[in-house]
């Protein structure tokens, strides 16, 4: 139907007759003749219509917005002064001459030649219009080129494209399970994969030596910015290759990504111990584009008359930590007061904060609400050791170090964004040694990664002190997003039940979930490991998008519906019968009804 695409028309076909196809972008009457903005995946191309040709030009009148048009005519070259550098198409115009309408479309629900401030539901509601809106294509063109790229590199690298199964048994990522019922097996149910992780194990007991999957991957949780409950992975294993080389393949494939596509060079990727990231940035995702880092000040604290921090500076579980902001004294009370109520989203109990505004003049230099707890030696102490300057605040944590950690890591981000202290376009790395395992409230462990992670000690080590042993895990870390996560897996059957045991999964409930597994270390399963990305968040960073909604075709809501089909809908109840299942409604439904 058509020869070219509207956004591929350009100098070159000057002279010739060419046939679009595409939407009426923009439609502009300028007395005597129309101009129709023609629309397709690739771009934008001026068509113009004048009265010589009467049936089209009547016909060029009565479209409106969004009709869908077939449209024959003459490329020429648009008069001088009317040329329009920002188009690909802008140097030429389409001299109209027949137009068949192949649609008409009613008044779009939002206008989509130009930005409008829509609320995300209506976006979502109508998603197939709003992804019609040119930055929207353009996102989901480059996922394409993404994934397209991942593929090569994979190929050519010598790994195979395996499928797993989506009906399946729970596969522990730390999330709850999206459940679907057996109509063959009353009462028994199948859980939707939140990784393909033991699938790509078994693959690796079965010789496939290199395998890949761009797997669709479920998890039922609190959802976020770089969160959805249906999302996708680039999931990745390797037989016979230690930690290093899994770590060089994968940084291969996202440096050469960034070169290629973007015409970014990332250079190597530092490497930080988990230790090292938490002490210093309080995250084990640190964000290296801000140069700011958390300062341990507890052995300055521990004997001050101030319980808020001597209190946590004698706790072994505790952490007192100081953040510099380089020319932070300007920052207004208002804002000191806002940030004070962000790190209280984390649990911290205040935010206390030093203004260095005359460093001559000793403590009376010094403006802050809590100098007068500290007493002045120690406050003077604390700026040496951070080598504050004039000009400079320092904002001050104290509590449990979890607390400390994740208030002040925050908070590091936030002003970083905030003043604008970035220092890169993109900081990659990988974090490396996480601990095995974490302790929960109740005081039980549980794996920091998954329990297929192998440990850097011997299961002897291990069962002796589980909350001392490292494992073999390690995060890519980008611009402060986990891109990916992965590990070396343990490969022998010793080893995992010890994993096994110190989760406290005893004997017969490891047969029970885990038996297939257990029986494949048996029959000479070799060393392995490997790693998945989550490729909707490296999406959403290469096109600076601000959540992966938005390079997700049809993502979910914030609250795991879909706004388009209303899924998850209500069932018929001849299918619940099939299924052997009543449905029990919720109390507070109850009460309504
Ligand atoms: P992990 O649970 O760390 O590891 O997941 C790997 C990567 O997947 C992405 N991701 C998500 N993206 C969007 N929405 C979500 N709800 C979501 N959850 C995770 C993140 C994360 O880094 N089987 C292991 C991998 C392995 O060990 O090989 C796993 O799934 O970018
Ligand atoms: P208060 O004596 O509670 O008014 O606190 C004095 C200052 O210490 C205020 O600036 C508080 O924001 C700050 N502060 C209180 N608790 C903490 C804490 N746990 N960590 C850091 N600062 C705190």
């Amino acid at each position: 139907m058509r020869t070219h695409y509207c956004g591929s028309v350009n100098e070159s076909h000057i002279g010739q007759e060419i046939t679009l196809c595409g939407w009426v972008h923009r439609r502009r009457d300028h007395g005597g003749v129309i101009f129709l903005d023609m629309r397709d995946r690739e771009g934008i191309a001026q068509v113009v219509f004048d009265p010589d040709t009467v049936e089209s030009f009547a016909k060029a009148e009565r479209v409106r917005s969004e009709y869908v048009l077939q449209i024959k005519g003459f490329v020429r070259a648009r008069p001088d002064g009317t040329t329009n550098d920002d188009m690909a198409t802008g140097k030429v115009e389409i001299l109209g001459k027949d137009l068949t309408i192949l649609n008409a479309a009613e008044t779009p629900p939002f206008p989509l030649d130009g930005y409008v401030d829509v609320g995300e539901d209506t976006r979502l509601k109508y998603r197939f219009m709003d992804l019609r809106r040119p930055e929207m294509l353009n996102k989901l063109m480059f996922r394409s080129k993404v994934t397209s790229f991942i593929r090569n590199y994979m190929d050519q690298n010598g790994f195979m494209d395996v499928e797993t199964p989506i009906l399946t048994r729970a596969t522990p990522e730390g999330a709850r399970d999206y459940l679907v019922p057996s109509r063959t097996h009353a009462g028994s149910f199948f859980a939707l994969p939140q990784s393909p992780q033991l699938f790509k194990q078994l693959l690796m007991v079965s010789g496939v030596d290199r395998y890949y999957q761009i797997a669709k991957c479920f998890r039922d949780e609190d959802l976020r910015a770089d969160r959805q409950p249906e999302f996708t992975q680039v999931d990745v294993e390797m037989s016979y290759m230690d930690d290093e080389a899994i770590m060089n393949m994968m940084e291969g494939m996202v440096s050469s990504m960034f070169s290629q596509l973007l015409e970014q060079d990332l250079g190597a990727f530092p490497r930080m111990t988990y230790a090292e990231a938490m002490q210093r940035y309080g995250s084990d995702k640190p964000d290296l584009r801000i140069p700011l880092e958390l300062v341990d000040v507890a052995d300055l604290m521990d004997s001050v008359e101030f319980k808020v921090f001597a209190g946590p500076a004698k706790d072994p579980k505790g952490r007192v930590a100081a953040l510099k902001v380089t020319g932070g004294a300007e920052l207004s009370r208002k804002q000191i007061d806002e940030y004070t109520k962000f790190v209280g989203i984390y649990g911290a109990k205040g935010l206390a904060w030093i203004k260095v505004n005359e460093l001559e003049k000793g403590a009376e230099g010094l403006q802050s609400p809590i100098v007068k707890f500290l007493g002045e030696e120690v406050a003077l102490n604390i700026m040496s050791r951070l080598g504050a300057a004039n000009g400079d605040i320092v904002f001050f944590g104290a509590d449990q170090e979890k607390v400390v950690n994740e208030a002040l890591g925050a908070l590091r981000c936030k002003v970083g964004e905030d003043l604008n202290l970035y220092t890169c376009d993109w900081a990659p790395m990988w974090v490396v040694d996480f601990p095995m395992f974490e302790e929960l409230d109740g005081g039980a462990l549980t794996a920091i990664h998954h329990p297929f992670t192998a440990p850097s000690c011997s299961p002897e080590e291990l069962k002796a002190a589980p909350e001392k042993a490292l494992s073999r895990a390690y995060d890519m870390v980008l611009n402060g997003t986990e891109l990916g996560g992965g590990s070396i897996r343990i490969h022998e059957a010793d080893m995992q039940k010890a994993v096994f045991e110190i989760l406290g999964i005893d004997e017969a409930e490891q047969q029970n979930k885990f038996g297939f597994l257990l029986d494949a270390l048996k029959f000479g399963c070799p060393p392995h490991g490997g790693l998945a990305f989550g490729l909707d968040r490296l999406v959403m960073l290469m096109t600076g998008a601000s959540t992966i909604r938005e390079v997700i075709a049809f993502p979910k809501t914030q609250s795991a519906s879909c706004a388009l089909t209303h899924a998850p809908g209500d069932v018929d109840s001849k299918q619940l019968r099939e299924l052997s299942i009543k449905v029990r409604k919720p109390e507070s439904e109850k009460k309504e009804g």
